[in-house]
């Protein structure tokens, strides 16, 4: 699947063009945000997934002051690396703040100016088609560091041994690399029939889940092949409290949105009924317990923190345009790959107005849990 970065002409939604379409979903596409800066990109609708990079600042700073050995610094060189990046601009957040904390921590214990010591790296990684145009074309003037594009799915080794300090994922922390075999085959007892949430009985969370494991392990394999010796990762995302399912929160009753608006479409003949039954995500989130197993089990990193964070917009703004434009720059180009540009406009159409409809249901959902996981590899 390749996505123009370029805004279409299509309309005046500036969606993306969509090059060549995959139709059956033989392969899962790329699950990348709407790139671009316009009005429909995930660069203006990215404000949510900043928001916990700051309000977790102070507990990154401790972790860092606390767990971080200035030893890694000897060389004179040190590096970040931010996996699942996007187009900006929280990328430059993320960085920025564990730089500083980094410099902070070393104007400390040293009584020195790091700028005179101290070279930084920034390594941007993403899938190829991410828009690293965007992102590299705002990159922040004045910046203390020097900069690299790493292309390639964060599941596999993107980096040489030893590369980077401090890596970092924010947000990008609950995909899974496919979707579970059998998942989109109507035949299958793991048929996930309404898209992934309310429809995510035992067997079908049991399908995700191990793809989740299995997927979580080889990514940590591979940071921990790529990180020196006492490194840090340091992961920001949502998860689920123990006990509570996907469909009880915000997040997951607007994905039964998404899935209600499309059989919606077929119901009218926009798309065919097989297509939406043949549709899911390849992203799991996973309860608390679930990811503290996962992490233990693959062993190549201790726990430092998992800090349950108080993000000021609590699940999501309460606001149902919001709400879809939001979900639409990062879940839109995943459909539009699928269902094509216009079926996922109409979809978006249609789940603003089931968030109007439903407004209430959202405002009592079951809270998620926003989290920082530091994690040192052993
Ligand atoms: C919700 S966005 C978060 C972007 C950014 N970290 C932020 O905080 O705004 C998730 C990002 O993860 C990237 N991503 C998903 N799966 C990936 C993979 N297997 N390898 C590399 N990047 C991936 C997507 O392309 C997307 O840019």
């Amino acid at each position: 699947m390749h996505i123009d970065v370029h805004s279409s002409s299509h309309s005046s939604h500036q969606i993306p063009r969509i090059k060549q379409e995959k139709r059956i979903m033989a392969t899962t596409p790329e699950w990348i945000m709407i790139g671009g800066e316009g009005p429909e990109s995930y660069n203006q609708h990215s404000s949510y997934q900043r928001a916990l990079l700051e309000a977790a600042k102070e507990k990154m700073n401790e972790a860092i002051s606390a767990k971080l050995s200035l030893d890694l610094i000897s060389g004179g060189r040190f590096s970040v690396a931010d996996f699942g990046c996007a187009s900006g601009p929280n990328t430059f957040v993320a960085v920025q703040n564990i730089i500083d904390a980094v410099e902070d921590k070393y104007r400390k214990e040293t009584g020195e100016n790091p700028g005179e010591k101290v070279e930084f790296q920034v390594l941007f990684n993403d899938f190829t088609t991410n828009d690293f145009n965007t992102l590299f074309q705002a990159l922040p003037p004045g910046r203390r560091y020097y900069s690299a594009g790493v292309p390639g799915s964060f599941f596999g080794r993107v980096l040489p041994k030893h590369s980077f300090h401090i890596g970092v994922i924010n947000y990008a922390f609950h995909f899974t690399s496919k979707i579970p075999k059998g998942i989109t085959d109507r035949d299958s007892p793991l048929w996930n029939r309404d898209l992934h949430c309310t429809g995510f009985n035992a067997v079908v969370k049991k399908a995700y889940l191990d793809q989740y494991s299995a997927d979580t392990k080889t990514l940590l394999d591979a940071r921990a092949e790529e990180l020196v010796p006492g490194g840090l990762m340091l992961l920001f995302g949502s998860c689920l409290r123990d006990g509570v399912k996907m469909s009880e929160t915000s997040k997951g009753i607007v994905m039964d949105f998404i899935g209600a608006s499309l059989k919606d479409l077929a119901q009218q003949g926009v798309i065919d009924q097989d297509k939406v039954d043949s549709f899911s995500t390849p992203l799991y989130v996973a309860e608390e317990g679930e990811l503290r197993q996962i992490i233990k089990e693959n062993g190549k990193f201790t726990i430092e923190a998992f800090e349950d964070i108080i993000h000021p917009n609590g699940e999501f703004p309460l606001d149902p345009k919001i709400l879809a434009v939001s979900f639409r720059a990062s879940y839109g180009a995943f459909l539009s790959a699928y269902f094509g540009v216009e079926t996922m406009i109409k979809a978006f159409e249609l789940v603003e107005v089931k968030a109007r409809e439903e407004i209430s249901r959202i405002q009592n959902a079951k809270p998620g849990m926003q989290y920082l996981i530091v994690l040192r590899k052993n």
